[in-house]
């Protein structure tokens, strides 16, 4: 089969596009034709060995995937050959067939797209589990989403929005802010050129955000830590800015605050009836219309890599999806 194909970890161009053998499921595992995937910024990652997942060499990159069931493994009943599914491959998506786990393999409801899935799966499950479950997000309360153009960053932009918070989008360009604000953002802060806190305190009338969903680290975090009300909540989800920040502890304590962790493969691996229960609210939310995946651009295999590069370099908004059988 035709695959985007990792040999070693190494810097993205190092990408070929290439035949690797289709899968076979193995107990407890699903292989599926992959019709979408999206492009997540965790898959500029793994392929050059910077990612929690180091898979063993040839792999293919791209964890998201929605498509049709080809097989399943002994033990696995919740889908069948021939079902609308989609799934976290965590790598593999990138093929024209891969494997996931049964467990992370969920029905895709009929009036949900192949390309919305692949789009939202991922992101809008980070940003669900984070505002909904870590944060308990409720009606009414201020949310400040860093990051707020890329792929978690809209998901949570729209999320909130829908529960009724008021959102505030910080993102690095004022076109990037058009589109958070075409996405329901109320409120939108250039980070690249504002001082994060002062417009954060301006925007909330001094308060501070109720809720800080934080995609980026590095020195937005403390910033977004001071400019948070108290008993906020800062949801700690990536560090697209390549940097870990360190904390001074005692704003927490200033500020009767928490930072929750967000790590939604480990409540898939730990708790895969919630992780599927919040799927399935997700899924629901695709179906009815009141979230809509952003789908900014859909690209064959050839084109894979060079939609890979643009997202490591800051330049996409919204989100990419790759058509493997296009
Ligand atoms: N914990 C989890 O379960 C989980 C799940 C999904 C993703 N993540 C993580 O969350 C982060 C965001 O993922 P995503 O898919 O939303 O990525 P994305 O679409 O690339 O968005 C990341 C955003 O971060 C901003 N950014 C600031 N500094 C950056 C830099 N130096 N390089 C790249 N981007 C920078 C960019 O916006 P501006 O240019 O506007 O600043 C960009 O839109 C990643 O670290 C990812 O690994 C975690």
């Amino acid at each position: 089969m035709r695959a985007l194909i990792c040999n070693e970890f190494a810097p993205l161009d190092a990408l070929h596009v290439g035949e690797l053998p289709e899968p076979r499921p193995a107990a407890g595992e699903v292989t599926i034709r992959v019709l979408a995937a999206g492009i997540n910024f965790y898959d500029t990652l793994i392929v050059q060995g910077k990612y929690q997942v180091k898979p063993a060499f040839p792999f293919s990159p791209g964890g998201e995937v929605a498509g049709e069931v080809v097989a399943v493994g002994e033990g696995v009943r919740h889908v069948a050959p021939g079902e609308r599914v989609c799934a976290f491959s965590s790598y593999g998506g990138y093929a024209e067939v891969c494997k996931a786990k049964a467990s992370q393999t969920w029905p895709l409801p009929a009036a949900v797209s192949f390309d919305a899935a692949a789009a939202g799966l991922v992101t809008y499950g980070t940003a669900w589990f984070g505002l909904h479950d870590r944060a308990r997000m409720r009606a009414g309360e201020t949310v400040l989403v860093l990051g707020a153009a890329g792929g978690v960053g809209l998901a949570a932009v729209q999320i909130a929005k829908a529960a009724g918070a008021h959102v505030i989008a910080a993102a690095g360009s004022a076109e990037r802010l058009a589109l958070c604000r075409e996405h329901g953002a109320d409120e939108l802060i250039d980070y690249a050129t504002t001082d994060l806190k002062d417009a954060v305190k301006a925007a909330t009338g001094g308060k501070g955000a109720d809720i800080v969903v934080d995609v980026v680290g590095g020195h937005y975090t403390e910033a977004a830590l001071r400019a948070t009300a108290w008993r906020g909540r800062i949801l700690i989800i990536g560090f697209a800015a390549g940097e870990i920040p360190r904390i001074p502890a005692n704003l927490l304590l200033l500020k009767g605050c928490d930072m929750a962790g967000v790590f939604w493969d480990e409540l898939m691996r730990r708790e895969p009836a919630e992780a599927a229960r919040q799927v399935a609210a997700v899924l629901a939310c695709f179906a009815d219309g009141s979230l809509k995946p952003p789908i900014t651009e859909a690209c064959g295999l050839d084109a894979a890599v060079a939609a890979l590069r643009a997202l490591a370099a800051r330049k996409v908004a919204g989100k990419l999806i790759v058509l493997p059988h296009s």
